[in-house]
Order: structure tokens, then sequence, then C-alpha cells
């Protein structure tokens, strides 16, 4: 029972007790409340089931049946676990859809993950890393010295100015205007003689005002020369003009960090995001999980689904008693398939999204060295949208920064371009805002576009979760069940794969438990 427990989480222990027979008397005494990690049961019978796709739903599905007793098997068409967790490495090697291969040569133990690289605090991702024993570490989200620069016609237009320094002055500023409009009993309608004293504190703290309600500026915006010893009082630099800090739209990026899933502080295995599913293979055990098996058809039968897959180049079959489909949803209708035509409509429907990320390899961390920045993104209007600083390996010779991650219209800019022409454009971009140091040192680069990369040909679906074409795949067909991100309420985080697994996998098994 101990190594049990100490290897498969509570789950494994209660599942393992009930079935000789301890539970729950015996196990009252062992108990602890089931984590989000556990799924409590236990198989009744011999019953196999076969996962399609070995992503963070197959493997959470294979995982969590597994635990409860059931026969697994995973067929997964790349040579890696993962799916969208994917972290590139040296010897990381792909041919993209656009026909060009890439093979990476970035130094032993840096990476960067083209995939998912944060995770919420509150998500079950984490609770899986601590039940898988995934070594985790913060990952900085939001860093007051990484760099906005936007374009436009105004004096601060194209120019790079510090998260700090935006911040200061666009809350010192805001926080003037509304503590004058109160003062002048613009809001007098609204807010009560105290309403309006408590408001004023606030505005003073948020805005480091003046007594008398101004914004001077503020050494929250930092120092062109830093305070040290003695006399040494640090060179402090005015605010911008409050025009011209509103009319340049410094601020625009600020709510990111305040939305639910994107709050610092988020969290990040240690040494790449894929270590929870290399952790998922050992522990579903690496038998289970068949690399290179490329599904080409899954069909109903009348008592049970048939599956065929090319493995090594050669056509095999194999017959389960359930079939959990974690494929993307827009490529499940190019198998061989018996799908009724609605569900095939439905998959179908799901929108894609073109996003991608570049990795650059330096041979000197000029971000720590020369700009002080550790960590977090710079954010800009240009086509990169952004630049994310490595959370990994500080103060080391080398390090990777990300020189674009994107979305939409402006990853499309990159998508059709060959590896070389993006590395250009995206060095063009990054030294309009951090520098001609951007252009020097790179030692190594590798791109990804997810529309254009095989098994996944998308970033991640969109559509609406309450329109009845999603609604409808929530339901198994026959013995075929359907998951991943694209079933849940968090698209485009392993947490939405991770519990659309964990609801599939429990309606398999009350449909298993109900007909024994
Ligand atoms: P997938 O990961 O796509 O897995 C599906 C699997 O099916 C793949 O392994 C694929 O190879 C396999 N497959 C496809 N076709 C076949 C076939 N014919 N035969 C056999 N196997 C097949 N999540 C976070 O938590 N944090 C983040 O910071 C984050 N950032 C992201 C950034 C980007 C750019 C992207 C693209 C995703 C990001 N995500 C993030 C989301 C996360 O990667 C996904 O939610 C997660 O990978 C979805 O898991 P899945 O199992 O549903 O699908
Ligand atoms: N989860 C992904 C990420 O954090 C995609 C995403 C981006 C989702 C922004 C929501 C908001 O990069």
């Amino acid at each position: 029972m101990k190594g049990l427990g100490a290897t498969g989480g509570a789950g494994v222990v209660y599942g393992a007790m009930s079935a000789i027979g301890l539970a729950p008397a015996a196990a009252a005494a062992a108990f602890r409340p089931p984590a989000m990690g556990d799924l409590v049961g236990q198989a009744p019978g011999h019953h196999r089931v076969v996962v399609l796709g070995a992503g963070p739903a197959g493997l959470a599905a294979a995982y969590e049946l597994g635990k409860a007793g059931y026969d697994v098997t995973v067929l997964e068409a790349r040579t890696r676990p993962g799916g969208r967790v994917w972290s590139i490495r040296g010897g990381t090697e792909e041919t993209d859809l656009n026909g060009e291969t890439q093979r990476a040569t970035f130094s032993e133990g840096h990476f960067f993950n083209m995939g998912a690289t944060r995770i919420p605090q509150s998500h079950v991702t984490l609770d899986y890393c601590r039940e898988l024993g995934v070594e985790l570490q913060p990952f900085g989200n939001q860093n007051a010295n990484t760099l906005v620069n936007y374009a436009g016609d105004t004096p601060l237009s194209k120019t790079s100015v510090t998260y700090r320094e935006a911040k200061s002055d666009t809350y010192g500023y805001v926080a003037e205007l509304l503590h004058k409009a109160t003062s002048r009993g613009a809001l007098d309608d609204v807010l009560s003689a105290d309403d309006k004293a408590a408001l004023a504190e606030f505005l003073t703290d948020l805005g480091d005002l003046s007594s008398d309600g101004r914004y001077l500026g503020s050494t929250r915006r930092g120092y062109a020369g830093e305070p040290g010893a003695g006399t040494d009082y640090g060179t402090q630099l005015p605010p911008y003009g409050m025009s011209d800090v509103i009319r340049s739209g410094l601020g625009r990026n600020f709510a990111f960090d305040f939305e639910y899933d994107q709050a610092t502080i988020m969290m990040t295995p240690v040494g790449g995001m894929d270590r929870i599913y290399q952790a998922f293979t050992d522990r579903i055990g690496a038998e289970r999980v068949r690399f290179g098996a490329e599904v080409t058809a899954v069909r109903n039968t009348p008592d049970g689904v048939t599956v065929e897959f090319r493995e090594g180049g050669r056509p095999q079959s194999i017959t389960a008693d359930h079939v959990i489909c974690t494929l993307p949803p827009h490529l499940v209708p190019r198998l061989d398939h018996n799908l009724p035509a609605d569900v095939v409509a439905a998959l179908g429907s799901a929108g894609r999204t073109s996003s991608g990320k570049l990795g650059i390899e330096y041979s000197r961390r000029w971000w720590e060295t020369d700009q002080r920045i550790y960590g977090g993104a710079s954010n800009t209007d240009k086509d990169i949208a952004q630049i994310m600083f490595p959370y990994d390996h500080f103060h080391a010779d080398r390090g990777i920064v990300v020189g674009y991650y994107n979305t939409g219209p402006r990853h499309q800019a990159f998508e059709s371009l060959t590896h070389r022409q993006r590395l250009a454009k995206a060095l063009t971009e990054g030294a309009e805002i951090h520098g001609d140091v951007y252009r020097d040192g790179v030692t190594a680069s590798f791109s990804g576009s997810w529309a254009r990369t095989r098994f996944s040909e998308s970033a991640w679906a969109t559509w609406d979760q309450h329109s009845p074409e999603y609604r409808l795949l929530l339901q198994p067909v026959g013995r075929i069940w359907f998951t991943g991100d694209h079933l849940s309420n968090a698209i485009a985080w392993q947490h939405g794969a991770l519990t659309s697994a964990r609801a599939v996998v429990t309606a398999v098994h009350r449909r298993v438990a109900g007909a024994n």
C-alpha cells in the first residue's frame, strides 16, 4: 500500500483498497480528501480503452483509467508526448507544412516552449505536477523593467518606455484627473463627502500624488542613475507629459495580468513544459504509449470500436471496448470513419487559430547585463507582438529569448515566410525596441507556426461553448468519446484538456460500471 501511495497518489491508494475490499472501513483511517489530480474508481472486469493522441488530454485520460485498472493503449502520431506542449531543445527536428525542415542547435540545457509555457495557480495542471513529482519554478509573466513600444504620431510613439515608467505616469495622471474631477464637484451626484475623502486617499496612493493631488513624477519610474552609497541619491527623470502619455496609449496592455488566467505569479516546470508529459508517459508505462502511430480510421462496430493506424509505415488495427479521441476537432473528419453527419459537421465547425513562436539563442544575456531584465515580456504593436525573456538559467553565459509570440494576422505575417525570413523580420522589429544589441550574438534559432504544424494545423479552437455543435460533441458517438481543450471552458490551456479528459474518463467509467 505504502509503495502504491508513494508512486500513484491518493487515487491509487483508494482504488487499490476498494479493489481488495478494504474500503471504506480501512481506508477511513488513511483517508484524505481526493486532490484535484485524483480519479477514484476501479474497473469492473477487463475493459480495453484505446486513446487517440498523447497530448495532455490523452495522457491524463490514460493515466486515470490506468489507475482504475483499465487496459489502456495510447496511439500517438508524433514521436514525442505532449501534443501542443512542445519544448524545443538542441536536436529537435521538424518538417512543417510549408515543406521546410528545421533542426534546433540550441546549447545543452537550453530550450523554449513552442506551445504551453505558463500555468496559472488555480489550474489542475499544477495538481498533476504535484502528483507526478514534476518540479516547478515561478514564471515571470510581467516585469516592470521590460518595454512597451507602440506606433502612432504622438511624441511617445515608436519610443521604448519601461513598463514602470508607463505605469507610473499613466496611473499617476489618471489618478490626478479623477482627483481633480471629484474635488471640483464633478461627481457630487454619485459620491458623498465621505466617499470623496476615501477616494482621494486611494488616488493619492495609487498615483503617488502630491498633497494637493498632482502627479509630479515618482521614484516608481526608476532612475537614470541607480541610488547607492552616501550622497549617491540616484538620478530621477521627470515624467512624460500628461497629454503625451494619454494619447500614446502606453497603458493598452496593463490589464493583461489583471486577467484571471494571467495573474502573476504563474508557474512552469523546471526544464520545459514537456516534463509533465514525460512524467505521465513514465507513470502510464512506456509500453502502453505507442509513438509514431498515426491513426487513419476509427469505426464503431456492433460490439466495440476498431481503430486503424500506421506504425513504422505498416498498417495495423486494434479493437477496443471504448475509444477516447483527443485529436484536434478539424482533423477527425479526415479519418476513415462511420460518424454521423451532424457530428462531422460539428467537428468541422470549430474555428482555427494562427499562432507561433520563434526562439533566438544569444551568446550573451544582454537583457540582464545591459537592460536589467530578468524574465517577463516587452510588448509592441509591431507584428512580433511581444518578446519574452527567459525565466531560466539566470546569469548563464547564454540564453534563449522568444522573439515573437503572436496570434491572428500578426502571426500570419510570419507564417508563410521561411525560417530565415522570420528571423530577419523579428530581429529588425526587436532591434527597434531593444536597440542594436538585439541583432548581436545570435547563435541559433528555431520557429514554428501551429497552423503549419502536422497533427495540429491550428494553435487552438475557437467556438461558442453554448452552441449545439459544441454540446453535441460532449456526448459519445456509440463507444467513441471526444475530449481535448476544445471541449472545455479553458481553451488554449492545459487545464482545459485535463479537465475535459477527467470528465470523459468519469463518464466512461460510469457507463462501464453501470453496464456490469
Ligand atoms: P493536443 O495537445 O493537440 O494533443 C492532441 C494529440 O493528438 C497530439 O499529440 C497530436 O500529435 C495527436 N494526433 C493528431 N492527429 C493524430 C493522428 N492522426 N493519430 C494519432 N495522434 C494524432 N496551455 C497552458 O496551460 N499554458 C500556456 O501557457 C499555454 N500556451 C499555449 C501557447 C500556444 C502557442 C499553444 C498552441 C497552446 C498553448 N497552451 C497553453 C494550450 C495547451 O498546449 C493545449 O491546451 C493542450 O496541449 C491541449 O491538449 P490536447 O490533448 O487537448 O490537444
Ligand atoms: N494560454 C495561452 C497563453 O497563455 C494562450 C492564451 C493567451 C490564452 C492569452 C488566453 C490569453 O499564452
